[in-house]
C-alpha cells in the first residue's frame, strides 16, 4: 500500500540524508523538529474542526490502540462500538475490534467492552430498499442498541472505516455517516475514522471522509503516510488529544527522525504528482473495466468502491449471500502463474480489491486488469 509508488527518489533521499544526522531520538524524552513539522503538515491537510493536534505512531494497529486510549481518557466511558467486517490491526484491541475470526484464532480472551454492530453493507443486505431508506433502518437499529446492549453514555467512541479494507471495499452510505455523526454528537460519542487504507489520495481525496462531508473527532493513519517505513499518526480534535494524562501514550519509536523525513518527504511529493488526482484517474479505469467485466461474467455479483479502491465480489447464482470464495482462490492463483499479485478481501474470502501504486502507468494497470480478465474467461467461460 503505497500511493505514491515504490522508492520515489525524494523520499529515498531524504530517508539517506536524515539516516546521516540523526537516526534515533525519542520524542518522549526531547522533543525535534522533524515531529513537530510532521505534525502541522498532518493538521493543515487533515483539519478535525478549529483546532487539530497530532500524534505520530508506528503503525495502523498502533493509531488504532491510542485512538481508544484517548476516547476513554477524553470521554471518561468503557465502551466501543465497531462493526462487522471491520479490520483495524492485529495488536489486541485493534484485534478485538477486527471482525473477521480468522485474524484472530487463538488469540482471545480478547479486550472487554468492546460491541459489534452490523456493518450498513448496502450490496448483501439492501432488500430492495433505497440506499437512503436502508440507512434510517440502520440508524434506528444503532438507537434500539443503546437500549439492548450498551447505554449511550457508556459508549466512549464509535470506530469505523468509511471504506472497509481488508472487508472487501465496503463503502458506508452517505446517509448512514452523516447521521451517524449527529447520533455521536447527540450523545457525546466520539467518532474514530480509520483511514489507515483509505487515506492519502487512495480514493481521490486525502481522506475517505472528505467524500461524505463529514469531519471526525479522531482519525487513525499509517501505511501509505510514509511510503512503506513505519510511521502512522492518530489526528484529533485539539481538546480531545490535550486529555491524555501524562505517559500514558508514546513510546521509544513513534515519529522516529528517519520515518518522519521520509513522511514529509511522501507527503510534499504526493502534492506535487497531484496523488489525488491519481487516485480517481485509477479508479475511473478500474471501475470502467471491472464493470465491463461484471456485463461479462455473472458470477461477479457486485462492483464497488470509491476513487481507486475499487473491488468486485464473486458469487454464486447472483445471491449475496452465497460467496463464491473457490472461483476467488482459483482467480488468484491464474493471477499468480501470469505474474500478477492479487490476494482476497472480505469476510468469506470472495473479493478481489486493487491496490496498484497511485502512479502506476496506464498501460500496466490495463495489463493486470487483462490478466484479471483473462483469468476470469479460464475459470468462467
Ligand atoms: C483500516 C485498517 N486499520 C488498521 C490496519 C492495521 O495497520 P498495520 O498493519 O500498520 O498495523 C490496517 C491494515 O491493513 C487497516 O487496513
Amino acid at each position: 500500500m503505497v500511493n505514491a509508488g515504490h522508492c520515489p527518489p525524494p523520499v529515498v533521499a531524504a530517508i539517506a540524508a536524515q539516516a546521516a544526522q540523526m537516526i534515533h531520538c525519542s520524542f518522549n524524552v526531547a522533543s525535534y523538529d522533524l515531529y513537530m513539522q510532521l505534525a502541522e503538515k498532518l493538521a493543515t491537510l487533515f483539519p478535525h474542526g478549529d483546532h487539530t493536534k497530532v500524534m505520530l505512531t508506528n503503525s495502523g494497529a498502533e493509531s488504532v490502540e491510542n485512538a481508544i486510549k484517548i476516547a476513554r481518557q477524553a470521554t471518561g466511558r468503557p465502551a466501543i462500538i465497531c462493526y462487522d467486517s471491520a479490520f483495524h490491526g492485529r495488536s489486541m484491541m485493534a484485534m478485538t475490534l477486527t471482525s473477521k475470526v480468522g485474524y484472530k484464532l487463538g488469540c482471545g480472551p480478547y479486550a472487554p467492552e468492546v460491541y459489534r454492530l452490523p456493518f450498513p453493507d448496502y450490496y448483501k443486505l439492501n432488500n430492495g430498499k433505497s440506499e437512503d431508506d436502508f440507512s434510517a433502518i440502520h440508524l434506528r437499529d444503532l438507537e434500539e442498541f443503546f437500549n439492548t446492549n450498551i447505554p449511550s453514555n457508556q459508549v466512549a467512541a464509535i470506530i469505523m472505516e468509511p471504506v472497509q479494507g481488508e472487508g472487501g471495499f465496503n463503502v458506508v452510505p452517505k446517509k448512514y455517516i452523516q447521521e451517524l455523526r449527529k447520533i455521536c454528537d447527540k450523545y457525546g460519542i466520539l467518532l474514530i475514522l480509520d483511514e489507515v487504507q483509505s487515506g492519502f489520495g487512495r480514493t481521490g481525496k486525502w481522506a475517505a471522509y472528505e467524500h461524505f462531508d463529514v469531519v471526525p473527532d479522531i482519525s487513525t493513519w499509517a501505511k501509505s503516510m510514509g511510503s512503506g517505513m513505519p510511521i502512522g499518526c492518530v489526528i484529533g480534535k485539539a481538546d480531545i488529544m490535550d486529555s491524555c494524562k501524562p505517559s500514558t501514550i508514546g513510546g521509544t519509536y513513534p515519529g522516529n527522525p528517519v520515518c518522519c523525513a521520509a513522511s514529509l518527504a511522501t507527503l510534499k511529493y504526493m502534492e506535487e504528482i497531484d496523488i489525488n488526482a491519481l487516485g480517481e484517474k485509477v479508479g475511473n479505469i478500474v471501475r470502467e473495466r471491472f464493470n465491463k467485466m461484471k456485463e461479462q461474467f455473472s458470477a461477479i455479483g457486485d462492483v464497488r468502491g470509491l476513487g481507486a479502491m475499487m473491488a468486485f465480489e464473486l458469487v454464486k447464482n447472483n445471491d449475496p449471500h452465497q460467496p463464491d470464495a473457490d472461483t476467488c482462490k482459483k482467480l488468484i492463483a491464474y493471477c499468480a502463474n501470469h505474474g500478477l499479485i492479487v490476494i482476497n478481501a472480505g469476510v468469506n474470502g470472495n473479493v478481489i480489491r486493487i491496490l496498484s501504486p497511485l502512479v502506476i502507468e496506464e498501460n500496466l494497470l490495463n495489463k493486470g486488469l487483462d490478466i484479471i480478465e483473462n483469468g476470469l474467461k479460464e475459470l468462467l467461460g
